[in-house]
């Protein structure tokens, strides 16, 4: 599993990177529209921090609309993918880019159906909502565990992103199920680091350590 971190923040993006985890950056509309700055300008700069995909999202509803801002978007740097919706709209946006080899991320994917749509129109990724899910009484996880298995019975190469994930655990099953990348909100990828026993532990060698005869 690849750990991609979910946020438009600078601040953010450079904290989680240093850990040295961190290979790829998501982005939506939403987290973009939070950081109150330019959209190009955000994309710009992500991509000068993390040396891999940096999904940025494309705000048109109709496939001619989302085929010109994707051009636009993958111009800003060769590690751009293009998020585009889950709809009849987007799938044809993607395989027309998929054809001119620039790099698509289908979002907003809620059922196995979706992302076989996806994965046949040649989406690089594909991203299933998980905590979205779970949030209407849904397994979210079940989710990422169908398409896994869908992708594996014909070799699909699209890769899955299991987005919207909301604690530790989440993550955990995403790379149980064989997730290819987890996608996780920065206080999540912190909270990941931690564990009670850790600390005491820390705190009981260093306590140790200074009855040593020095
Ligand atoms: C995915 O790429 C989205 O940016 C994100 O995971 C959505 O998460 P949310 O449901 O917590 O908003």
């Amino acid at each position: 599993i690849k750990i991609f971190i979910d946020t438009a923040n600078i601040e953010e993006i450079k904290a989680a990177y240093e850990l040295g985890v961190i290979s790829g950056v998501t982005t939506n509309p939403s987290l973009i529209a939070k950081e109150g700055r330019d959209f190009a300008q955000v994309v710009k700069e992500i991509t000068a921090i993390v040396d891999g995909p940096v999904s940025a999202e494309a705000v048109s509803v109709n496939a001619p609309e989302m085929i010109k801002e994707a051009r636009q978007l993958a111009a800003i740097h060769p590690n751009v993918v293009v998020k585009l919706p889950m709809t009849g709209e987007g799938l044809k946006a993607v395989k027309t880019l998929s054809a001119e080899g620039i790099k698509t991320n289908v979002t907003l994917v809620f059922s196995a159906n979706q992302a076989l749509l996806a994965a046949l129109a040649g989406a690089t990724y594909v991203s299933p909502f998980v905590g979205r899910l779970d949030d209407v009484g849904q397994e979210g996880m079940e989710l990422v565990q169908d398409i896994m298995t869908i992708y594996e019975n014909y070799g699909f190469a699209t890769e899955v992103i299991a987005a919207s994930i909301r604690n530790p655990l989440h993550v955990t099953q995403a790379a149980l199920y064989g997730a290819d990348i987890a996608t996780i909100p920065y206080s999540v990828i912190m909270q990941m680091q931690k564990h009670p026993l850790t600390d005491k532990g820390i705190e009981k060698f260093l306590a140790d350590w200074e009855k040593v005869p020095k």
